[in-house]
């Protein structure tokens, strides 16, 4: 679409969302979560656990609430300050599924048909699947739009889903006549650690789906389990190249530097530059600690703050009010714009 994000006279505004649909893991952590407390300082944030999204999938309604907990807990962990960024549960605010409707009638079938993501959960039982998990897409381009967000930090996985939120906005922008009334969102997704893979296999990315734990770390491991999940991590029998063109045919490898870069924010090339000829029996144990130092601390202040769970609701219900104060007026503009009588 030929519409220029620069028109867009509004404030910058990053939006993000994680789901509440079991443990976060380190992929999380890089991908999202790290950026989520750099940009707090930088402009105004809006952090959401997206159960709207979860329950595209079957979510036990006894535990649903706990593991919202749990991601607020993560995301505070990690360092996002509510007095600073709004953290709060999506279906607490109700402009996400009413501006996902309107979508719903600006989206094509034919761009959701192309979503990877879709492809990829459903596989050969897409007719079994729920028409939830097929719109997706459509209500996380609801997430970013009814906050007008500029900016969206997430793992390279998202990349389609941002395209789509940005096709959506311009497509309403357009059959509309309101130029420049839904920003183009900009993507953050550079940077190390924006798709961390499995510590099993090289190809495939860390998930919280794959069924071997020891691919991947999880937030909630002890120093002991990280230790170990990196002493097993697949390699190879070479040593630590000096370049990245060393790099080239050795996933796994790729992934162990990529993963020590991001966690000790540096780069490939200086991590590569420290550790050139080295084996994995030196450079798996000095992962492990960096691991170990950067993770204990935010696994300790997540179960201080789980120990709390009325204090954590308390920190989403005050959120949520002060996200409905940003989207409701903006979706309520949206009511008018289409033209709904007593709009
Ligand atoms: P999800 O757990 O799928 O809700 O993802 C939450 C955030 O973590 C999104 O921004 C994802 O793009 C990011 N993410 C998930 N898996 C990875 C991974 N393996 N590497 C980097 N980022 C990831
Ligand atoms: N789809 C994202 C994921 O699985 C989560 C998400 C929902 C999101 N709404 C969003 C991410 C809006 C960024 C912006 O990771």
């Amino acid at each position: 679409m030929s519409e220029d994000a620069s028109h867009y006279a509004g404030p910058n505004r990053v939006f993000s969302g994680v789901q509440p649909s079991g443990d976060l893991h380190l992929g999380n952590y890089l991908g999202a979560l790290k950026k989520f407390v750099a940009l707090q300082d930088e402009m105004e944030c809006v952090y959401c656990i997206v159960d709207l999204h979860a329950i595209t999938v079957w979510q036990d309604p006894k535990v649903l609430a706990e593991q919202t907990r749990h991601i607020a807990a993560a995301y505070l962990a990690s360092g996002v300050d509510p007095s600073k960024a709004i953290v709060y549960n999506q279906s607490a605010v109700r402009a996400h599924s009413e501006l996902a409707w309107y979508f719903n009638c600006v989206a094509r079938i034919g761009w959701l048909n192309r979503m990877t993501q879709f492809k990829d959960k459903a596989g050969k039982n897409s007719e079994k699947m729920s028409v939830g998990l097929y719109d997706y897409p459509v209500l996380q381009a609801a997430d970013i739009l009814a906050f007008k967000a500029t900016h969206v930090p997430v793992g390279e996985d998202q990349k389609q889903h941002l395209e789509l939120t940005r096709d959506i906005a311009a497509k309403f922008n357009h059959d509309f006549n309101t130029p420049n009334f839904f920003p183009l969102c900009e993507p953050l997704i550079k940077g190390p650690g924006a798709k961390v893979m499995s510590l099993r296999d090289g190809l495939s990315k860390m998930s919280k789906s794959d069924p071997s734990d020891n691919s991947r770390i999880n937030l909630t491991d002890d120093a002991d389990i990280i230790a170990k999940k990196i002493r097993k991590a697949k390699t190879d029998p070479g040593e630590i190249p000096g370049t990245k063109d060393g790099l080239e045919g050795r996933p796994e490898v790729a992934n162990l530097v990529g993963i020590f870069a991001a966690l000790s924010e540096t780069t490939d090339e200086a991590v590569l530059a420290e550790y050139e000829g080295q084996g994995f029996g030196v450079f798996k144990p000095a992962l492990a600690d960096l691991a170990v130092e950067k993770l204990s601390p935010i696994t300790d202040l997540m179960s201080r703050y789980l120990a709390d769970p009325e204090e954590l609701n308390r920190i989403l219900a005050n959120a949520a009010d002060k996200a409905a104060e940003i989207a409701d007026p903006i979706v309520g503009d949206v009511r008018k714009i289409i033209g709904f009588c007593g709009a």
